[in-house]
């Protein structure tokens, strides 16, 4: 029987969130645990009438471009990294939305049972803090958590 009827790694491209990866990976090979990848792109919020000006919705589509691009690139790489771990089944999604929200919901929806994350990310807490990230979702999950130092 599978222990967690598979494992989700939030991964954001920082070096935390790859040791994230290497141990979210190594215990999928070694348990035979499907494996899924979610990088999720953070929303930009804008004041109503602002967010409706043509220039605005223009940079808005062209930022959107860069950063499906870079998660597209990030997302290949990990499922690189995993597979090279020995994980055999690796799901990549990206996701639009409030990070923690969204790595919570797929774990949901999938019926993951374990979420593993770094302690921080990209941001600049610094020393043994959780990122506001790994901190929301250990407050909100139902499922295990893993947070990897
Ligand atoms: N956008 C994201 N998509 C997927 N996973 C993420 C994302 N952001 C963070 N994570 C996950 O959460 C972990 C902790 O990152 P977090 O964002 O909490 O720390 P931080 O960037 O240092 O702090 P903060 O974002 O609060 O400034 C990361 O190692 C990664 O596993
Ligand atoms: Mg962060």
């Amino acid at each position: 029987m599978k222990l967690f009827n598979g494992i989700l790694v939030a991964v954001d491209g920082s070096e935390a969130s790859q040791r994230a990866l290497e141990t979210g990976a190594s215990m999928a090979a070694a348990h035979d645990e499907p494996l899924h990848l979610l990088y999720v792109i953070r929303d930009m919020q804008f004041p109503e009438g602002l967010s409706r000006m043509a220039e605005v919705e223009r940079l808005v589509g062209s930022r959107a471009d860069v950063l499906g691009f870079v998660a597209n690139k990030l997302l290949k790489q990990a499922r690189r990294d995993a597979r090279d771990l020995g994980a055999k089944q690796v799901e990549t999604v990206s996701r639009e939305g409030d990070p923690a929200t969204q790595i919570v919901a797929l774990a949901k929806e999938k019926e993951l049972g374990l979420i593993v994350l770094g302690t921080r990310g990209l941001g600049t807490v610094s020393g043994a803090l959780l990122g506001s990230v790994s901190r929301k979702v250990s407050n909100i999950a139902e499922q295990h958590v893993l947070i990897v130092r």
